[in-house]
């Protein structure tokens, strides 16, 4: 008998081409969910899945004014969009926005858990509600958008979760304590279910943006800013469009074999 080399492995039997075409990057066919896709770096992200393709749903909270805007031009992409007004730190008001949702689009192939906030103090001046806040939208939020969608991905066989992180979520932030451990658990989370989803078809990865121009980053002190852009060596802040070409790619089919990485996009403010 032949000794088993790599020569002598059966392929697996595929219908898939050798390499990657065009449709391989694209997201029609795909709907897609994006929680706090209202402003900044959710509604680039939004209108990007759009462009590529992809019918999307939104959620928003306090501007969902802005939303309609997005809805809006979406629907001009020739693309069906619906948003959803909700607080996502309440379990509850999140089941009955997928609920809603999916009532528009049954299938919701791809959720992008971009909401989050901020609530910055020092640690010794930082309160259990500053604490308990930040924790109830930027991480739990992720757990019940998340809980509501990948057994629909799974059943089905395809899926993608891409998560917004933060560069805070892996190097820490003066003031952040609450943020740098919801965003540090935000990447463990999706470590833990890449794990138990693989199989299923359905990817799940994070982005870890450094700092973007959004009205988060309006809210750092000047002085603040200024050492970020020092410690950057692209020497400016991300646009959200930026951040969204990363979860483009990670939606698409052809990010197929990536699962449970944490992607930086960071203009090389932290390296590893
Ligand atoms: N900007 C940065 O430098 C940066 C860096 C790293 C990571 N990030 C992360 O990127 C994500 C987007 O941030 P951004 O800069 O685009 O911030 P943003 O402009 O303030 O947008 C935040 C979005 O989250 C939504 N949201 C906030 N609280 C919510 C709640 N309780 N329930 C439902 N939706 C809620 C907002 O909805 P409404 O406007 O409708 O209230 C808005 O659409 C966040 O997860 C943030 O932590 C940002």
């Amino acid at each position: 008998m032949n000794p088993t080399t790599i020569e002598t492995i059966p392929l697996p039997e595929t219908t898939e081409p050798e390499y990657v075409r065009m449709q391989d990057w694209s997201l029609h066919g795909r709907t897609a969910l994006v929680t706090g896709g209202s402003r900044g770096i959710g509604r680039a992200i939004a209108l990007s899945l759009a462009s590529l393709g992809a019918d999307v749903a939104i959620t928003c909270y306090t501007g969902c004014k802005f939303a309609d805007d997005v809805t809006a031009q979406i629907k001009d992409f020739g693309r069906r969009s619906t948003s959803y007004s909700h607080d996502i730190a309440h379990p509850a008001e999140v089941e009955k926005m997928a609920r809603a949702i999916e009532s528009v689009f049954p299938a919701i192939d791809i959720v992008v858990n971009n909401a989050g906030i901020t609530r910055d103090r020092t640690f010794k001046k930082m309160t259990y509600d500053m604490w308990h806040g930040v924790l109830a939208v930027n991480l739990t939020g992720v757990f019940s958008v998340t809980r509501c969608f990948i057994d629909g991905m799974a059943d089905r066989g395809w899926g993608r979760v891409v998560n917004i992180s933060s560069i805070i979520g892996e190097a820490g932030g003066f003031g952040q304590a609450n943020y740098a451990a919801a965003k540090a658990g935000v990447i463990a989370l999706t470590k833990t279910l890449a794990i138990e989803y693989a199989r299923k078809g359905v990817t799940v990865n994070a982005i870890a943006p450094g700092f973007v121009s959004t009205r988060m980053t309006a809210e750092v002190p000047e002085r603040a800013m200024q050492s970020v852009l020092e410690r950057t060596p692209v020497g400016r802040l991300a646009e959200p469009r930026e951040i969204a070409a990363a979860v483009s790619f990670l939606s698409s089919p052809a990010a197929s074999y990536i699962t449970g990485h944490v992607l930086d996009v960071n203009g090389g403010m932290l390296m590893r």
